[in-house]
């Protein structure tokens, strides 16, 4: 079961995605981490967040909403409280970090550098931009450019996280590569709506929100086709994974490894789970490395 992205050896492909699981250390006493690829830690920003005011989740016909407004303890406490209990584990530590402009994003990462115990760090391109108000993903220059920015700070392997959210991504995905990032994470989630009728009222504080779990898995599969038809892997896949077999859609399709998020909303130990169904799974098609499955459905 063991791959390999961007040279960070996972003992299976199987990941948790980012916020939807905490820091990981929180769910120890619930779930056996050392089963997992990896743990991708909730959206680190430099200063703390309370996020946004609650409502902030809703649940939909096969998915949810969520506005969180990345809630986070703040890069200090991540790198000093939280980094130091993810040592030296089974499963390999992805940081997930967002700044407010191409200054910020490095200087979160020059931070996780020097902090240490980080194997990869996930890029959140999805959020505001505070000097042009655009998410950083649907700007091929601008995601370049907070890419670049991060890759002149660190060696450890960068993943831009990409929007489902523009016409085509895969002038985005080509300008995270030559800004220098070794993979990227198809997707975040996808912008939704929930009304309250009776009140004449979002359902969320936050007006809109976004949209993940199964609904979304279509979507997501298709995005994660198009960017290894442009640019290639490693990318790493999300949106509505919830089985193995599941996982195993995204890794013909050409995902190098899969991040379960919104499942574990309803089953703490879903990514567990997908984890320890896919070699029976995998034996059943009479594969025994994982890899022989990795981007075989042919590019056209
Ligand atoms: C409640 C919630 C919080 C999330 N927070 C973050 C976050 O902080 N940073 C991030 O990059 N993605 C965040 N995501 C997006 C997920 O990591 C993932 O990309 C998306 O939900 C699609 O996968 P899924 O359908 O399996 O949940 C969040 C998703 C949910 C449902």
């Amino acid at each position: 079961m063991a791959v390999s992205v961007a040279g960070i050896a996972l003992q299976n492909p199987v990941l948790c995605a980012s916020g939807t699981f905490g820091y990981g250390v929180e769910l120890e006493p619930l779930v056996r981490l050392d089963r997992l690829g990896g743990l991708v830690g909730k959206t680190v920003t430099a200063e703390p967040r309370r996020g946004n005011a609650p409502p902030r989740t809703f649940e939909t016909p096969a998915g949810m909403l969520n506005s969180i407004g990345l809630e986070n303890p703040g890069i200090e406490s991540y790198c000093e409280e939280i980094l130091p209990r993810l040592r030296g584990r089974a499963f390999r530590v992805f940081a997930n970090v967002a700044g407010e402009d191409a200054r910020s994003f490095a200087r979160l990462v020059s931070r996780l550098d020097r902090a240490g115990g980080v194997d990869g760090i996930e890029l959140n391109l999805s959020c505001p931009n505070v000097a042009g108000g655009l998410d950083f993903s649907t700007d091929a220059r601008l995601a370049r450019e907070v890419v670049a920015a991060c890759r002149a700070e660190t060696r450890v392997p960068l993943f831009a996280k990409l929007t489902p959210n523009v016409t085509d991504p895969a002038p985005i995905a080509v300008a995270a590569r030559e800004g220098g990032a070794d993979g990227l994470t198809c997707v975040n989630t996808v912008l939704g709506m929930a009304v309250d009728w009776r009140r004449r009222a979002s359902r969320l504080s936050a007006r809109h929100a976004g949209l993940s779990g199964p609904a979304i898995r279509p979507i997501a599969l298709r995005v994660v086709d198009q960017v290894r038809r442009a640019v290639g892997g490693p990318i790493l896949a999300a949106g509505g994974i919830a089985t193995a077999e599941d996982a195993l859609e995204f890794l013909v399709a050409g995902a190098s490894a899969v991040q379960v998020g919104t499942a574990s909303f309803v089953e703490i130990t879903a990514p567990e789970r997908v984890a320890a169904d896919l070699p029976a799974l995998l034996a059943s098609a009479g594969v025994g490395d994982v890899n022989d499955l990795i981007g075989t459905l042919p590019k056209d």
